[in-house]
């Protein structure tokens, strides 16, 4: 399945000022969110639509709508709660989950913490969210927890992604698109991507 990186001026140029390393924690958090309203964009550009009768205060048309309710939006905690304020800002209606996953430091596998999904998710699909996707192991429990609860339209949207993880989502879990602010040249032994941005959570949270 398809991964994307989207392709926007405005995107890249707040991806510039998240990796530096002189943004502060309020300005970083502002920046996540403003990218996570412009990824959901992106990521939801080909949301079916059906045609309704309107009538303008001019005339009566045929005018698009979503053929289906909004999709619900995931965030996995805790850096994906700044990408989803700015996605809520884009669907203020849509049903909200979270996924809290924390990677072991040293062997780099995650493991979840909290799930609290909506039940709206078999019907009306979800937009995962995460500002990073490194090794591809929380993205892929995350899409796991999601398909368990029954959704199937599932597409994923990170801020950067590493080779290893965008390799590691394809093969586990092909049918899902990933759309990416930018794809990073590879992971350092500690498994952050480089050059990347840091730590997502803790330059969001403050807990560096
Ligand atoms: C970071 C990041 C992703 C995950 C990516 O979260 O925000 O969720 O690691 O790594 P992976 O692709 O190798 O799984 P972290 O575990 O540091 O938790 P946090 O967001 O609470 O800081």
């Amino acid at each position: 399945m398809p991964f994307s990186v989207v392709d926007h001026a405005l995107l890249r140029h707040k991806l510039t000022q998240l990796r530096r390393r002189e943004t502060e924690s309020a300005t970083f958090r502002r920046l996540l969110g403003e990218v996570g309203a412009l990824l959901t964009m992106a990521a939801l550009a080909d949301l079916p639509e059906r045609q309704i009768p309107i009538e303008t205060p001019l005339a009566a048309m045929q005018a698009p709508v979503l053929a289906q309710p909004e999709p619900c939006l995931v965030a996995i905690l805790r850096a994906g709660l700044g990408l989803l304020e700015g996605a809520m800002s884009i669907l203020p209606e849509a049903p909200v989950g979270h996924v809290g996953l924390v990677r072991d430091e040293t062997t780099l596998t995650a493991s979840r913490y909290m799930l609290r999904l909506p039940p709206e998710l078999p019907a009306r699909g979800a937009l995962l969210l995460d500002p990073m996707l490194a090794t591809g192991g929380s993205a892929v429990q995350a899409v796991r927890a999601l398909r368990e609860a029954g959704a199937r339209d599932i597409r994923f949207a990170c801020v950067v992604a590493g080779p290893e993880g965008v390799a590691r989502m394809q093969r586990e879990w092909p049918e899902v698109p990933i759309f990416a602010a930018a794809l990073d040249e590879r992971l350092n032994e500690h498994g952050f991507i480089l050059p990347g941005l840091g730590d997502a959570g803790d330059r969001c949270f403050g807990t560096e």
